[in-house]
């Protein structure tokens, strides 16, 4: 049994990696075999570039992206892995741009043009993979407010992006951290007053609970990849 952490921040051991790092441990102590890839670390990458190599008559590319380059050996191990989790950072209410490169290079390759199609709702059965990878994204956000988020359309977004996964791989779970602590050192940085107090206190009270639901995450992945539980 095989996990993969993808980590779509550019920082390392800072929110996003903790929560990854906490849903491995979790996957680790069940008894799975995990590893964790930085994403930023990887030297430059692109987005799908539109081949459609992955679409061509007998494509020979199997549900992995035809572009060699720094992702490929990345995008290789997903496809081995029984569990794949990805997070982010949201940067402008959207994961990041290097997350999101990734999530099209492994999500367009698993995706057929060629399914069964329902003329009277438009949907088709687009899945190539024939067995199910168990997915996960993982978000955090320094927004303060989980109502605020909900007006921003997070919820929406995180949805989206769950049902696709879903949709390719066969389960999707989302979690995510708000009110995340940003900088080490907050009297080097030219923020409002009170700011730093309140996201402290926070980091010490909360931020450890959302660590301890990336855990259960990593748990209950590996439970249902084990076919413990649906
Ligand atoms: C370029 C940039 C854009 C950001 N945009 C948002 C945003 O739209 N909403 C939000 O809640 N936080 C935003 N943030 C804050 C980060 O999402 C938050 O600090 C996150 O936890 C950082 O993850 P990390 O600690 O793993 O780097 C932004 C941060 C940066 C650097």
């Amino acid at each position: 049994m095989k996990a993969l952490f993808v980590n779509g921040s550019p920082r390392r051991n800072w929110n996003t990696h903790k929560m990854l790092a906490s849903a491995m441990q979790g996957a680790q102590d069940s008894g799975v075999e995990c590893e964790l890839v930085n994403l930023y670390e990887l030297p430059a990458f692109r987005g799908c570039m539109s081949c459609f190599a992955c679409k061509l008559k007998n494509a020979k590319t199997n549900g992995l992206c035809a572009i060699r380059d720094s992702l490929r050996p990345v995008l290789e191990k997903a496809l081995e892995s029984d569990i794949i989790v990805a997070g982010s950072p949201i940067y402008f209410s959207h994961p990041t741009g290097l997350t999101y490169s990734f999530l099209e290079r492994l999500m367009f390759p698993v995706l057929s043009y060629n399914g069964k199609y329902d003329p009277e709702t438009h949907t088709m059965d687009s899945r190539i993979l024939t067995r199910t990878i168990h997915t996960a994204m993982i978000y955090t956000m320094g927004y303060p407010d989980e109502e605020g988020i909900k007006d921003f359309g997070y919820p929406e977004m995180f949805r989206e992006n769950s049902r696709f996964l879903g949709q390719l791989f066969g389960t999707c779970e989302t979690l995510y951290a708000y009110n995340t602590y940003q900088f080490s050192d907050y009297s080097r940085y030219d923020v409002a007053e009170g700011i730093e107090p309140m996201k402290a206190k926070w980091r010490d009270e909360k931020f450890p609970e959302d660590l301890k639901k990336a855990y259960e995450l990593g748990q209950r992945l590996a439970e249902k990849a084990k076919g413990r539980r649906d």
